[in-house]
């Protein structure tokens, strides 16, 4: 079989080490199980910015769509490049290109890692949509700077981009635990969200062997944090999605173990892997960045890959080496010795 071709995107700040840090510990894991993987490493960034005025060149999304999938670390230097800037330049366009339409996010908790609350059987698989609803974009402003000032924004939510996103949850259910929870507010947004309730009743109907519930995002912020063990495969909008992954994130001891994936389920475009933090400014050179976020997030793109023995290789010696307290504790450790430790617990 011909070698995996990733696209390695570190970005800035604590984007470089950690995605440098996956990248040892995941060719290490493919050396092992004889997988082949060709990385190619691109230094987009808020630097290559000020350099050349663009954070990828014209042409960058042409040039990722040849690889098989795309590893990013983190994109922001908000001292220098507006948010904005970066944002629209490199991340967004990325996920918009290459209808990555499915945002995962794995909620658990590793061995030996002490989250906030005591939440046994905390393993929740977040699935967001990641193109339309609240996000959309669609909105403007009048009257501005005026007491007559208006501003509106608009979710849409199209039946093709409720029914994929439901789809493809249900599709994960089948591979987790047969769960499935669809959460909406459809108590208060009449429309939206009981046109979302009606799609997940008609595509329930294809998937019988997936156990189904619903639930109003209040009560689901809530039971996440009161009885996650109730919960498998959690599906919601944008904005929805937006916010429990964060508490997940939360649950699950913070942004180190934060991990996630923009998937393009259909395969016509790579899919990007990535934590969910940013590129820490606050800490960028000090060398203590938990890069696990980095390397389960690299994890779930072998598995997506079709490399699941390599995938499983690298989360079992995340597991041994958080079980032994390394990178359990944020700061206790630096990049490198978790890095290290993960290593060797590879076999
Ligand atoms: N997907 C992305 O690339 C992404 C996501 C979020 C933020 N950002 C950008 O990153 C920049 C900084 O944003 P922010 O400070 O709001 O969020 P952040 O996620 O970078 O940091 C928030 C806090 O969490 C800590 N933290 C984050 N990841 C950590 C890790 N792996 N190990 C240890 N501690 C960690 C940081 O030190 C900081 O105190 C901004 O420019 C922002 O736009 C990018």
């Amino acid at each position: 079989m011909s070698p995996h071709k990733i696209a390695l995107i570190p970005g800035d700040g604590i984007g470089v080490p950690v995605t440098q840090a996956a990248w040892r510990v995941i060719t290490e894991a493919a050396a092992r199980e004889g997988a082949q993987l060709d990385g190619t490493w691109f230094d987009w960034s808020c630097e290559t910015y000020l350099k050349t005025g663009r954070m990828m060149p014209e042409d960058g999304i042409d040039q990722l769509r040849k690889f098989d999938a795309v590893l990013l670390g983190a994109v922001g230097w908000p001292a220098q490049v507006p948010d904005a800037v970066s944002l629209h330049g490199l991340l967004l366009p990325i996920r918009k290109n290459f209808t990555q339409y499915a945002n995962i996010r794995p909620h658990r908790l590793l061995p030996g890692v002490t989250g906030p609350l005591r939440a046994e059987g905390f393993d929740i698989l977040c699935i967001r949509e990641n193109t339309e609803g609240e996000y959309s974009g669609a909105g403007g402003r009048v009257h501005e700077g005026t007491d007559n000032e208006v501003a509106v924004e608009t979710s849409v939510f199209t039946r093709a981009g409720v029914e994929r996103i439901l789809r493809f949850g249900f599709e994960q259910a089948r591979k987790r635990r047969g769960k499935l929870a669809s959460v909406t507010k459809s108590n208060a947004q009449k429309y939206s969200m009981v046109f979302w309730d009606e799609l997940t009743d008609r595509i329930a109907a294809e998937y019988p062997d997936v156990e189904v519930s619903r639930y109003h995002v209040d009560a689901m912020a809530a039971r996440f944090v009161m009885a996650p063990e109730t919960l498998d495969v959690v599906v919601a909008s944008n904005l929805f999605g937006d916010i429990l992954t964060d508490l997940g994130a939360a649950i699950q001891g913070g942004l180190g173990f934060a991990a996630s994936a923009n998937i393009n389920p259909d395969r016509t475009a790579p899919s990007m892997f990535e934590p969910v933090h940013g590129s820490a400014p606050d800490i960028a050179h000090l060398g203590i960045a938990n890069p696990i976020a980095t390397i389960w997030s690299a994890a779930m793109m072998l598995e997506h890959l079709g490399e699941k023995a390599t995938a499983d290789r690298v989360m079992a010696a995340v597991e041994a080496a958080t079980a032994a307290g390394i990178g359990a504790k944020p700061g206790a450790n630096t990049t490198d010795e978790i890095t290290s430790a993960i290593c060797e617990q590879l076999g």
